[in-house]
């Protein structure tokens, strides 16, 4: 075929990026090969994502650009996929989208080269035909349904294409995705739209990809779901006899990663606080484990945090910090955050910075609320809260976390963090602490990929500096 050069551009969140490497996998192994930019490329895929309007605004951009780089290179293929696609039932997203030439959920990746195959064979005036035709994939069909997640074991649907290898952004960190859509529908959000139902990928095929890993030499594994702790094997039967947990399938997945020798750092996200269960806060203490958990809340008021369907109250989650706090002291916690959301009062937004404070969060990504079209608060709820407000609120938190984690990193000052050393550049090593801050030393070029233990004597608000211990 005539297209071997390509260009993946990834939106949002981690799950994304591993789905590009799995794009990435698809096109090696059609013999193509990556180029820096797009305009040197001759298929260009765009992995979008819908949570926040901003993301889905620069993919129209983007594919205006490309519309007007086909003109010069009328065989340029521009491919679209992750969750715009997804939630775009209507093919209204589709059609403010310039000379597309596929159009497709992730889980059609593996369908990819069959395209462009022939697509190359007859030439760019082909496109619309096909599309016609129906080779461009129709979305996931899903209405919003109460949650019937809880007992039974889960569905595959959906996750096929996860068996295919990824391209590991390097070799000693790895995204394994576990899960694949969620159930859950919180008012705000979109990815149950945009992604379908909760799938769960088989166990027996998560071990064996992290096995692989392992042997190759990767030593942290960071597993990736939409409620990744609600993880439910399709085949437990590959679970070990001698598992001590018993009731909560991720927490079982985290004890049997443990023991695959070589997976030195154990990295998730991100769980739904209703499934943090005694064996979950468990699972915290396991060996592997790195010394951090992001625990998403959304807000510190009950009555907001009720409308967001988020199923648990302000006192549960205080409750449920309170229970993971003891029993790992020192255990570094990152939030999500959205202020402004439908109807929200001062008051209610008070509860969320008081909330923050209580739980000391290490980090936190605060979002302004914005409405998805096909959610459950779109529908429902008026988004009646100013842009300006929204924007004060969001300032509000922002600095709040700054001075917590200035405050909090001071006090790694003279003591040990372990570091897997990720770059090096001009003499210095940086790379994340198990806390997963960043962390800064002199240092030689061949220690990127290994475990350094750093006594840290400097802390900035978003970099701790020290020097290798001996
Ligand atoms: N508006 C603002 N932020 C949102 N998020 C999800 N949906 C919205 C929305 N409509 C945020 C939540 C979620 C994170 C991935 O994005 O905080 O945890
Ligand atoms: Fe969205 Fe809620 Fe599902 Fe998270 S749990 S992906 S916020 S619907």
């Amino acid at each position: 075929m005539k297209s071997h050069r390509y260009h993946i551009i990834t939106f949002g969140c981690q799950m994304n990026k591993s789905d590009s490497e799995r794009i990435e996998s698809v096109l090696r192994g059609m013999g193509m090969e990556v180029v820096d930019r797009p305009e040197e490329a001759d298929v260009i895929v765009m992995n979008t994502c819908s949570v926040r309007k901003s993301a889905e605004d620069r993919v129209y951009g983007l594919s205006y650009n490309f519309s007007k780089l086909k003109k010069q290179k009328p065989d340029l293929v521009v491919c679209i996929t992750g969750c715009m696609p997804g939630r775009d039932k209507d093919g209204k997203l589709k059609k403010k989208l310039k000379e597309v030439d596929f159009y497709f959920p992730i889980k059609d990746v593996g369908k990819l080269p069959g395209w462009l195959h022939v697509k190359a064979a007859s030439g760019p005036r082909a496109t619309e035909e096909r599309e016609a035709g129906g080779s461009v994939t129709q979305p996931h069909p899903l209405s919003p349904s109460p949650y019937k997640g809880e007992g039974g074991r889960a569905e595959t649907v959906g996750s096929e294409y996860l068996s295919l290898t990824p391209v590991y952004k390097n070799k000693f960190q790895a995204f394994v995705t576990i899960q694949t859509g969620c159930n859950h529908f919180c008012t705000y959000c979109v990815v149950p739209f945009a992604r379908g139902t909760e799938g769960n990928r088989s166990l027996k095929e998560i071990l064996d990809e992290v096995h692989n890993l392992a042997a190759q030499g990767c030593k942290e594994a960071t597993l990736l779901g939409q409620i990744v702790n609600h993880y439910i094997a399709p085949d437990p039967e590959y679970f070990s006899e001698s598992n001590p947990y018993k009731k909560n399938d991720f927490a079982k997945l985290l004890w049997e990663i443990n023991q695959i020798p070589g997976i030195r750092r154990i990295h998730w996200t991100g769980p739904h606080p209703i499934y943090m269960d005694d064996e979950m806060i468990d699972a915290l203490t396991l060996p592997s484990q790195i010394n951090f958990l992001h625990l998403p809340v959304q807000s510190g008021n009950t009555e907001i945090l009720q409308k967001m369907n988020r199923r648990h109250d302000r006192e549960f989650f205080l409750d449920l910090i309170k229970k993971i706090k003891n029993k790992r002291p020192g255990i570094a916690l990152g939030t999500d955050i959205i202020v402004g959301f439908c109807g929200e009062k001062e008051a209610q937004f008070e509860d969320t910075i008081s909330m923050y404070k209580i739980c000391d969060f290490d980090i936190a990504y605060p979002a302004k609320y914005s409405t998805r079209p096909g959610t459950i608060a779109a529908k429902k709820f008026v988004d009646d809260v100013p842009w300006q407000e929204k924007k004060r609120r969001w300032q509000a938190v922002q600095d709040l976390m700054e001075e917590i984690t200035w405050r909090k990193n001071q006090a790694y000052i003279g003591k040990k963090v372990s570091v897997l050393v990720e770059n090096w550049q001009d003499g210095y090593c940086t790379g994340n602490s198990s806390e997963l801050k960043l962390v800064e030393f002199l240092g030689k070029g061949d220690l990127v990929g290994t475990i350094q233990e750093i006594e840290i004597d400097k802390a900035e608000e978003w970099i701790l500096r020290g020097r290798p211990v001996t």
